[in-house]
């Protein structure tokens, strides 16, 4: 009868966990905002739009798969009778994709007032892309610092304005070091050292718009059972560990729907967050001279012109 014991304790870990999370508690609505979602099309992604789209709001789902982002915009549009649910086109790692992405918002849309930098990958090769950027990083760090950047404009004239970048408590073990050499990490350091590039940048953007009504926050969503670990040596065990000791999607989801919403959140800017409260980061993370050494870094590889320098 011992192992009866076993499906007890995992389900009373699962209802502890389920105590223990930080949850969006806000009641507000988003009926006439814009926001934008990356990675709209999964995971905590989908859990983020579909939440802001229950809430009214009007949600650009930006998307690398034309195919994918579609069926989550209709999954959503049916979900909520929200039709205001848009699909375009993003794949951050080609920054001509990004640069497209941003001029299609621009032609249709006249304002944006919370920008949530979600998507994100790991594992998906230590190649340089066609821009001379590590792959990993380019998705996870540089693509979204030049989204952001091209954004800045239209998210000043649309202030108060938010955003929101998705990091991880893994951005603890990253560096900046190196993190453009091709082949010079292995996945999950890659992975840690692009995690402490939002964080860092997050950071610095906040310093560089404080005063602008832009405000701009991190976040830890916890460990979420999502696609992100299908690509990891952990895939066997998947679903029993996924299930019992990660969050679900629209748990992982709270703290990004917490930072979009809140009214709590007005003009806290430059914070780290995770269960819906703010978080400690790392010493590194707050190290003003390397966010400003990732910034110039960043700076140049996304080959930014002068004119959209902030
Ligand atoms: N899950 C966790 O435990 C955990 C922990 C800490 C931080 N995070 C962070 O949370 C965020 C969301 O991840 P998730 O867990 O929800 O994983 P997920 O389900 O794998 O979602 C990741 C999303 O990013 C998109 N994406 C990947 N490469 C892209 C590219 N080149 N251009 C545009 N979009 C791209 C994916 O699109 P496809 O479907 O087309 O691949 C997918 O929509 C990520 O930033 C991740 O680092 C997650």
């Amino acid at each position: 009868m011992w192992f009866l014991w076993i499906p007890v304790t995992l389900i009373l870990i699962k209802v502890l966990n389920k105590f223990s999370n930080g949850k969006c508690y806000s009641d507000n609505v988003m009926s006439g905002q814009v926001v934008i979602v990356t990675g709209a099309n999964s995971g905590i992604g989908y859990a983020t739009a579909l939440e802001l789209a229950k809430r009214g709001a009007r949600v650009i789902a930006a998307c690398r798969d034309d195919d994918k982002g579609n069926k989550a915009v209709e999954s959503i549009i049916k979900a909520t009778k929200n039709k205001s649910i848009k699909y375009i086109h993003l794949d951050l790692s080609s920054l001509e994709s990004v640069r497209k992405f941003v001029d299609t918002f621009k032609r249709t849309e006249a304002k944006l007032d919370v920008l949530i930098n979600n998507a994100g990958a790991s594992g998906m090769g230590k190649e340089k892309t066609a821009d001379g950027i590590v792959r990993d990083m380019q998705v996870n760090h540089f693509g979204p610092f030049l989204l952001t950047l091209l954004l800045v404009p239209i998210l000043k004239k649309s202030a108060p304005s938010r955003v929101i970048n998705v990091s991880s408590i893994l951005h603890k073990f990253g560096t900046i070091h190196k993190i453009n050499e091709e082949g010079k990490y292995g996945y999950l350091q890659a992975f840690c050292n692009s995690k402490l590039c939002n964080v860092l940048f997050s950071n610095e953007l906040a310093r560089r718009l404080e005063g602008t009504g832009v405000d701009v926050n991190s976040l830890h969503p916890g460990q979420v059972n999502t696609c992100l670990y299908k690509s990891t040596a952990i895939e066997k065990l998947r679903s029993l560990i996924l299930y019992t000791f990660f969050k679900s999607p629209l748990e992982g989801a709270q703290t990004s729907l917490y930072l979009a919403i809140s009214e709590e959140c007005d003009q806290i800017t430059g914070k780290y967050f995770a269960d819906c409260e703010e978080s400690n980061m790392s010493l590194k993370a707050q190290d003003e001279c390397l966010a400003k050494q990732l910034w110039s870094m960043s700076e140049e590889l996304v080959k930014l012109k002068p004119d959209e320098m902030i």
